[in-house]
This record gives C-alpha cells, structure tokens and sequence, in this order.
C-alpha cells in the first residue's frame, strides 16, 4: 500500500512488514525518512537532525542557513557537484561541459499495478499484486527530468526501484552514472554481505563491519560475473539467520553492475546500486530518455531467514514467467560431463535408452553437436548439425529420444563466433573489436556484436530453424567468456560508451523473442557455470546453471550463497561422477542425490556404465524427487546450518506452507575421531503440531524439534541424512 499526503508531499510505502517512507521537504529535495520494520507511519522527517557541519556547503535555497546541507540529509536519490560529497546517483555531462546534477521534486502519481520496463527484465504485478509510485524531480538548470518509479508488493515486502531520465532540453546530455538504487541509513553500525567467488567457486558469503570510505563491489566483464553478484546485503551487526534487521538489494540486471556502500563521515551510510560506471557514457539527444535497470529491495526485520523466502516467493509468483512457474520442470541427463565432445549418434542413442529406463525425463545433448566441432576452438555460430557425427539430423535424433518417451534439449550459446567458423569467415565485422586492434580470445572465441539488429536477426533465424525442424523442448543458453574490447562497428565514436549496456539489452530482446516464438520450451540459463546467476537472466530462463561445479560438496557452499537470493527450484544441480572431475573428490551417490535434488535436479555422467546397485539408486532418486518436487518448489527454505570447512554437518530444511510437512537434508562435512553429539534446530514448523519422521515410529512434537533439536546420528564423512516430517 502505498499512501500519499499530498499537503505533506510524504508518501509512505506500507508492505506486510516494512515501512519505506520519502518526503519532499520545502526545498523540493526528496529526503529518505526512513526503512525498517513496519511503523505506523506519520512524518518521520522529524527523525532527521540538522546542524552546521563545517565544509558541508548550503544549497541556493536556503540562504545561509548553515545547518541545511546536501551532504548531510538522507536523501533518496543523490546528484554530484552541488554538494552532497556522498556517493552520487546521478552523473551528467551537459552541454556547457558542466557535470553538475542536483535535482528537485516537482510532483508525484499514483498508479494501481506494478510498472513495467520496456527491454528490461522487472517483477510483473496486476492491480491486486502490487502499487507504482512514480515521483518526478526535475534540475531545471540541465533540462533534465528524472522519473523515480517505485513498485510496492505488499505481501512480499518487495520494493522495486528503477529511474527513467529525459533531457527536456535542445542540446544532447551525456549520463555518465545512472544509479537504479540510492539508499541512506542512518547509522553506519552495519554489517555488508557480498557473494563472491570466482569460476566453479561461486556465491561465497563475504560479511564484513562496514568501514569508512566505500565499500564496493561489481563487474565490469560484460556479464554478472562468477566474481560477484549483483545482490548484496547490509544488516545490524547482530543480525543472523533469525535475528536482526536486514535489507537484501539485487539489481534485475546481466552486464556491468557497481554495488557501493559509503560509510560516511557523520557514521551515517549510503547504498548505491546499478550499471557500472566502467566505460560507460550514453548520449541522450533531446528528448530522448533513459531507463536504468530495475532494482529489488527487500528488508527483514526477523534475520536472514525471512528475507530469502520473501524473495523465493517473491520470484516464483512475479518473475519467472509462463508455462514454468506451475509446471513440474523434466528430471534431465546432460552430456556434458557424461562425454564432452566425444560422442556420435550410436553413443547418444545408448546412452539416451539406458537413462530413459531409470525414469530419466529429458535428453540434453550439451556441446559438440554442430559445425565441425569436436573441441572448443571451432564452430561457434555455425547452428547447423555436423552430419558426421549425427547422421539424418536432429530432427532425427530427436525423434529417435522422443520415442523413448524423453523430451530433447539443446545446447547452444549464442553470443558467441569462433574464428573458425563459416559464420565469422562472412561477418568478419559483426565481433565487438572488428578494428585493427588484436582482439583477445577467450576460450578462442569472440563475442558478437549484439548491439547490432542484424546480427541478433541472423542468429534468431539460425536457432529458430533447429527449433522448427526438430522437437526440442528444452534449450540450454550458455556464455562462456568476458567481454574485451568493446567496441561496435555500428556505433559512432561519441556513442561508445553505451556497447556494454546495448549488448546485454540486445542478449535480452533476442532472449524475448526466442521466448515468445517457443512458449513451450524451458530455457536453462547458464555462464560457465553460474557467471550470469542474477535477477535478470531469470525473467528469461527460470533455471540457471548454478555452477561448472558438481562436487557435492563445494555445492554445498554455492547453493548456500545463491540461497539467500534466489529460490532452490532456480538453481541447476547435478549427479555427475565421482571422483569429480573438479575436484577428485568421491562423496557418496545419496549425498550427490540430495544436494542435487535442492535444485532443478538431473545427472551428468554417462547412467549406463553405472554398477547396477547404483542404477537402483537412480530409479529411487527420480522417484524421491518427484515426491519431493512440489515441496521443493514452492515450500519455504531454511538455512539450518552454514556449510563450514572443519566438517560441521550442512542442514538445510524444506518446510510446505502449511507448516504440516517438511523435508530435512543434513549432509555431514569431514569428519575426526570421536566426533561430539550433534543436534540441529529445526526452524519453521508448527510448535503445537507432532510429526513423524522418516523411520521413526513415535512422533516428534514440534516444538521439541526446533527448541532442543533433532539428534543427529552419527554420519559418516559426507554422508547424508534426508528426512521427511509429516504432521500426524
Ligand atoms: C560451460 C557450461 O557451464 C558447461 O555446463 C557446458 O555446457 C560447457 N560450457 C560446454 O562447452
């Protein structure tokens, strides 16, 4: 709800448990009054103090009146260069050569429904889901008006944030920054989460008390990134899985991102968060506009835990789309780690037939299947089979594995051109860096220029022919390398700086295009892994690779970390061989299982040369997680434990929402001689409910498994536990 006191211009954002309140004080300045746990509302400018605060400068309006600064105020959407000296939301370059933006308020609306961003990924609302508040300010001086659009989820707790500005005037702008987010706090006594890793080690959780000066993290490789993602957190020192006040914020975005937090000299705190500033320069002519990327915050005031799940249920019901959002997605087997690009039809075809008959769901053939590729160094943008190694095409081998009664899915990635490649011996020029400059490869290949219609047309037309003549009903979208030498043949000098956000606007309208002409197949995001996991990617492919990494173990870690933001059932995770391949590691097929079967679950690794006690497994496991599918999807996730490297146990729980069945996974780390007695609090149930568990004949009241815990038995090294309660 949102609500507006025209006469105050204060405009409260009221959600089941958060209050966000903004004002546009007499000076036309919006100031940010106040975010936290719900409050009954009011002015709350009264809690802002002002003081002379020496070099902290006056604006115009107010004289020299010494105790009304820029600098000081909580505001709700910073400018440069007229002196608030803080992190800046907004970075002009105008036509006098001027950088100078400092805006004022000029009006507010109210609109029923959520807002929509056209190109851009962004939550989706009806009139029942969710509010818009659209607040215009306005620096008169530039010409230049700035839309902040707010959309209120109520039930979520979800705020959306995302700012469209227009030059008003005659001459061309430049915008050199243009934040999503701008948050102020008013104690910098906080706590700043990141999630950062790297290639097959992603979504580390990284808390750190904040310190003086700014704190940032982001990318500026074109992508999300493996090293951060575009989603962190700032919390009371305290503040834990159940305890504390904690604002989660995520940009809705793929490319270059920026995360800052400035800890500032009065021990106040200002989060920034949108498109990175690297490289980037957008020229806006006259009347032209721009549209930031959209910007998720949500706030907890009960820990952690509460804040994930508003943002799994948040996610599930206004973000991924379509037919996947209510449909039980397939138990897959990918090729990937079953051969890499060792495989011929006959292979296939055998391998397919022996996982169709554990109860394997969909065939996912990965890498290697068109072109003459039969390593990485060739073929990228050549989407046509190679014959030699699948004669009679797809359509053949597809009909072949839909026979078997298994649906067929694809491997593709379409950013991408090998130099050796038909595609890139034609379009020499259609690569970022088509200059005189040597490029620098990345897994030998180049990017394309998806700046340019044409290119995206061309690569459109190539994917949606494989898609007509065959019945595919999956498609995996990979991105296997960062972006260098970013640089359009298309694009005149002065517009440069707008390649890194054109490229990703144009990976999104191909994405839309391919899913709107395919309504029926699912899409599986996937960056090397998890380098593109964010908001954005999901409104396109509800699932994402979430790692190149299948050792159960560190999956423990980077399922853990991509936890806190995003829902299990988004989050591929395989079975794949041990010792893995990563890491050298054997950890027992049911721990693989379960910690598999907490995402969109499926194997990689060749299931027919399996021992048959194993193969059992498999048609036990497929079983178990079709039983567990919709508790998993849609139920509430529980952190029990963090995963920790001295080899206390992992317990994570999956609760219905009705509190009346839940599933307990507790995976043991490394173990020493004469491990202690271990119990783990279970967290979500019904107190005054019994339930039985798995195996146990006499039921646990609930409030015993939460208050004294459940005794763990003694779990082996990397051993498992999977449990159900179910409320008698
Ligand atoms: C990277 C992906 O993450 C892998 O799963 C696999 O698809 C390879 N690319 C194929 O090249």
């Amino acid at each position: 709800m949102i609500i507006q006191d025209d006469k105050k211009r204060l405009f409260t954002l009221q959600t089941r448990n958060t209050t966000y309140q903004l004002k546009a004080d007499q000076n036309g300045v919006l100031l940010h009054t106040y975010y936290g746990p719900k409050v009954q509302g009011g002015d709350l400018s009264r809690l802002i103090r002002f003081a002379d605060r020496g070099f902290s400068p006056n604006p115009n309006e107010v004289g020299n009146d010494r105790t009304y600064s820029l600098d000081t105020l909580p505001q709700e959407y910073s400018g440069s260069g007229a002196g608030d000296f803080r992190l800046s939301s907004l970075e002009l370059e105008l036509p006098d050569g001027s950088y100078v933006a400092d805006l004022r308020y000029v009006d507010a609306k109210l609109q029923s429904g959520k807002y929509t961003l056209e190109g851009l990924p962004a939550f989706f609302g009806s009139d029942e889901d969710a509010d818009t508040l659209v607040i215009t300010m306005e620096d008169a001086a530039a010409h230049v008006r700035v839309e902040l659009l707010y959309g209120v989820f109520e039930a979520y707790d979800l705020i959306t944030r995302a700012v469209r500005i227009v030059n008003c005037g005659d001459k061309p702008v430049r915008l050199r920054r243009a934040a999503s987010l701008c948050l102020d706090f008013p104690s910098a006594d906080l706590d700043f989460i990141t999630f950062d890793g790297g290639h097959v080690k992603e979504r580390s959780l990284h808390r750190a008390h904040l310190r003086h000066g700014v704190q940032s993290v982001g990318s500026i490789r074109g992508i999300s990134s493996h090293q951060h993602n575009p989603f962190v957190m700032l919390c009371e020192p305290g503040a834990d899985e159940e305890h504390g006040t904690c604002y989660g914020a995520a940009l809705l975005y793929s490319g270059n991102f920026e995360a800052s937090v400035e800890r500032c000299q009065f021990e106040d705190a200002r989060l920034t968060l949108g498109i990175h500033p690297y490289h980037f320069c957008w020229t806006l002519e006259a009347g032209q506009a721009f549209t930031t990327p959209e910007a998720a915050l949500l706030c907890s005031p009960n820990g952690f835990g509460q804040m994930s799940r508003q943002f799994h249920r948040a996610i599930r019901a206004h973000l991924l789309r379509d037919v996947w959002q209510n449909r039980r997605k397939p138990v897959l087997v990918n090729s990937w780690e079953a051969f890499y690009f060792d495989y011929d039809h006959e292979r296939l075809l055998r391998f397919a037939k022996e996982s169709a008959a554990l109860g394997v769901e969909l065939f996912v053939l990965d890498d290697g299947w068109f072109g003459h590729r039969d390593d990485d160094s060739s073929s990228l943008g050549d989407w046509w089979v190679n014959e030699k190694k699948l004669p009679g095409g797809l359509g053949a081998l597809t009909a072949e594995i839909n026979q078997l009664g298994m649906e067929f899915g694809l491997w593709v990635e379409p950013e991408m051109v090998s130099e050796d490649s038909c595609l890139y011996r034609e379009h020499p020029d259609w690569v970022l860096n088509p200059s005189d400059r040597p490029c620098t490869r990345g897994r030998y290949q180049l990017v394309l220029d998806y700046t340019r219609e044409e290119v995206r047309d061309y690569i459109f037309q190539a994917l949606q022919k494989l898609l007509d003549n065959a019945n595919v009903s999956y498609l995996k979208w990979d991105m296997n390398r960062a972006l260098t030498q970013v640089w359009s043949a298309a694009l005149p000098a002065e517009r440069q700086g707008e390649v890194y956000h054109r490229f990703v606007l144009g990976v999104y309208d191909l994405l839309e295009r391919v899913r709107q002409a395919n309504p029926n197949t699912l899409i599986e995001g996937c960056s090397g892994g998890g380098g593109r996991f964010d908001m954005g990617m999901l409104y396109y492919t509800p699932q994402i690779w979430c790692s190149d990494n299948t050792d159960a173990i560190d999956r423990l870690s980077i399922q853990y970390g991509t936890s806190f933001a995003y829902p299990p059932s988004t989050m591929g995770a395989h079975v794949s061989v041990v010792p893995n391949e990563q890491t050298g590691r054997s950890v027992p097929m049911e721990t693989r299982a379960t910690v598999a079967m907490s995402g969109t679950f499926g194997y990689e690794l060749d299931l027919g040369a399996l021992p048959e006690q194993e193969k059992d497994m498999v048609v036990q496991q497929i079983q178990a997680y079709k039983e567990s599918y919709d508790l998993i999807q849609t139920g509430d996730y529980y952190r029990l434990s963090a995963p920790t490297p001295d080899g206390a146990p992992t317990a994570w729980l999956h609760v219905s929402t009705d509190r009346r069945t839940a599933l307990l996974c507790v995976v043991a780390g490394q173990t020493h001689a004469g491990p202690p007695f271990r119990q783990v609090k279970l967290r979500g149930l019904d107190p005054t409910l019994q339930y039985r568990l798995t195996g146990d004949d006499t039921p646990w009241p609930g409030d015993v498994l939460m208050q004294a815990g459940y005794p763990l038995p003694m779990l082996e090294e990397y051993h498992c536990l999977r449990l159900w309660l179910k409320a008698e």
